[in-house]
């Protein structure tokens, strides 16, 4: 089944805020990805005589969001060395949402062939300056108008996007696809050297922005017609009306702390969806019982092979905690 023919439609960890998820950043750094306006309130008054140190602009700083680790995985290759990560499910609720560097890039998966609502509301909440933009899509089947929405959504706030680009990796929306099928797919081998060209272009610079076919616009057109999704946060909805905990539940949580949303409570040692919801995913592939399912589309009596279950190999359940957890 593919999208184009179907219907159907802080772990600020308290006290820490959530930078680069794989390497420490020290406060400094911190203050510094906030925006100068909270340089100025945050740090003490420089001695008499002016400052001597100049302030060195972070260089390459990546928001991400990911629900089952493709996207955290691409951006961690993008980010390298020098990169600063930032979770766009924690960044979200910055009160000052201003962002300087020398380049500024995101990474998220396609959902229904655009980037999803989160990471639309964070675009259009925030400031960014950078000399060069870029965006990288992880997508399963089909990115169709995905370059091409970026590229305006980007406009429509201020700022112009240099590279946009797609990357196909397992297609992780089990309505459609049975992720144990996708993982077995050759497609999974070409990962490496499109990431590889990618970040090539990017630290080259490069302007591009992938071009939409006509091919690609039937295909979104074919899709939302049938489907009568909003054509701009097409998977927003209700977790009730998505998710359920099976018997299988041991209340264990990890439901509610990897949900972007936070719309997962345990009550009398049961998870329980209610609220927000992104239609990720996370609590079902991430799920360690895999005590959760989608509720399926009739005439389904169930969710068909509901013990196939994602989560990209280079990235830990802890990883996706920390960027995704309300908690
Ligand atoms: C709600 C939802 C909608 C999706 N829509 C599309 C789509 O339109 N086209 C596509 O090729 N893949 C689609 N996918 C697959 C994801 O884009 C893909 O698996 C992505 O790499 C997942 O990224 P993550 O692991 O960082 O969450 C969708 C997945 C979900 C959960």
């Amino acid at each position: 089944m593919c999208y184009a023919v179907s219907d159907e439609t802080r772990y600020f960890c308290k006290n820490q805020t959530s930078m680069d998820i794989n390497r420490p950043i020290n406060r400094r750094n911190a203050l510094k990805v906030l925006g100068l306006g909270m340089l100025s309130t945050c740090v003490p008054a420089l001695p008499a005589g002016g400052n001597t140190r100049k302030e060195k602009k972070i260089k390459r700083l990546i928001f991400y969001f990911s629900a089952t680790g493709n996207s955290l995985y691409v951006s961690r290759q993008i980010a390298g060395e020098e990169g600063t990560l930032l979770s766009i499910s924690q960044e979200i609720h910055n009160e000052n949402p201003v962002y300087d560097a020398e380049e500024i890039g995101f990474v998220c998966p396609v959902y229904c062939f655009i980037p999803p609502a989160i990471v639309q509301d964070f675009i259009a909440r925030s400031t960014f300056k950078a000399d060069y933009f870029f965006t990288v899509g992880t997508y399963g089947a089909h990115s169709t108008i995905f370059p091409e929405f970026v590229d305006n959504l980007a406009k429509e706030n201020g700022f112009q996007m240099n590279y946009i680009n797609t990357i196909q990796m397992v297609d992780t929306y089990l309505p459609y696809f049975d992720v144990d099928r996708e993982k077995a797919d050759p497609k999974n081998q070409l990962i490496p050297e499109k990431i590889a060209a990618v970040l090539a272009a990017i630290d080259k610079r490069e302007n591009y922005i992938l071009p939409v076919t006509e091919m690609d616009r039937m295909i979104c057109e074919g899709y939302y017609r049938s489907s009568g999704r909003d054509r701009k946060r097409p998977t927003v909805t209700r977790s009730e009306k998505i998710v359920f905990a099976t018997d299988a539940c041991i209340g264990c949580g990890v439901c509610t702390s990897v949900c972007p949303h936070g719309s997962w409570k345990v009550v009398d040692g049961h998870s329980v969806a209610e609220g927000d919801c992104e239609n990720c995913l996370a609590c079902v592939h991430n799920c360690p019982q895999k005590a959760i399912s989608i509720i399926p589309t009739p005439p389904e009596p169930e969710e068909p092979n509901r013990n196939a279950r994602y989560r990209n190999p280079n990235v830990s359940i802890a990883d996706l905690i920390k960027a995704n957890s309300q908690i």
